[in-house]
């Protein structure tokens, strides 16, 4: 059996080897460090990575494919304020917020994350206050931002509830919360039950595993809209709107897809004032 003092120096030892402790968050962080979100080669080809066609095309692509981004985030009415994106990712939103004349702070849990972001808005002679940090504990005092924008960031940590309570503390009063979360009752969730439950001859698989297991990082949520209201009930109000997305509609043929409600859509947008 190993003594107190040999686990002392052992932790020790560890601790001089650089070895942090392990977090919730490890694997999700893990999972994201492969690369930052959005820049995956079928978007980017062989386009030369952080160049600035690199970028364009990773922007082109996201607005082509998820044209409610700007709709929600109207980017441009927040000049000079002072606005925290959470989980910057490859920094494409980001530029938008600095484009738009916003004071601009970023977090992310990868430092790809933070230096693509960083190198994306270098690129068009803009800068922002960015920081590798895990958003379940936020870096900053009580009522700093004006807003804070968080587009399917929530959902992949490990206590989403606890990012959330984070981001209200962190906003002044009254201040704006603008964000997405993934939906459970959606297409997206209905293929994955389809190929990995059904296929697979385990149609009783829930929505919620299926979701944690094979969406992005281990572990991600998927929300209905009466749950998101309740991780929300901290602020003061949380308008709520459910979107069919191009990733619900994949599979289906393109006269299918005007027939689809949008209670069926993987994203649910967030309006929330503290
Ligand atoms: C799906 S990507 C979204 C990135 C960007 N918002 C976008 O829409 O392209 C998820 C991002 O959230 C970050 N993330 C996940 N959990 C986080 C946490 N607990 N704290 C900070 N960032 C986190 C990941 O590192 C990753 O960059």
């Amino acid at each position: 059996m190993m003594s107190k003092v040999d686990e002392s120096q052992r932790t020790g030892a560890n601790a001089a080897a650089g070895q942090a402790a392990s977090s919730p968050n490890d694997d999700v962080r893990r999972y994201w460090d492969q690369g930052a979100c959005g820049t995956y080669d079928y978007i980017v080809g062989s386009l030369p990575a952080l160049s600035r066609e690199w970028f364009a095309q990773i922007e082109r692509h996201r607005y082509a494919v998820e044209p409610c981004i700007p709709t929600v985030a109207q980017f441009e009415t927040h000049r000079g304020k002072t606005v925290l994106e959470v989980g910057v990712g490859a920094g494409t939103d980001h530029l938008q917020w600095a484009r738009a004349g916003a004071v601009c702070y970023g977090v992310d849990l990868t430092q790809r994350a933070i230096e693509t972001t960083r190198a994306h808005l270098a690129l068009h002679g803009l800068s922002s206050t960015l920081q590798r940090i895990d958003a379940e504990t936020l870096p900053f005092p009580d009522a700093t931002f004006d807003v804070v924008y968080s587009w399917g960031v929530i959902h992949h940590s490990a206590h989403p509830e606890q990012i959330v309570r984070e981001i209200r503390r962190v906003l002044k009063p009254d201040g704006l919360f603008i964000g997405m979360v993934y939906a459970r009752h959606s297409l997206v969730a209905f293929k994955l039950w389809i190929k990995h439950a059904l296929l697979k001859g385990r149609p009783w698989t829930s929505w919620a595993d299926l979701v944690a297991n094979h969406m992005e990082s281990p572990g991600t949520k998927a929300y209905t809209v009466a749950e998101v209201q309740q991780v929300w009930s901290g602020f003061s109000s949380c308008e709520t709107q459910q979107i069919v997305t191009v990733y619900d509609c994949s599979w289906f043929p393109r006269w299918m897809h005007r027939l689809f409600p949008d209670s069926w859509g993987w994203f649910i947008v967030v309006r929330s004032r503290k």
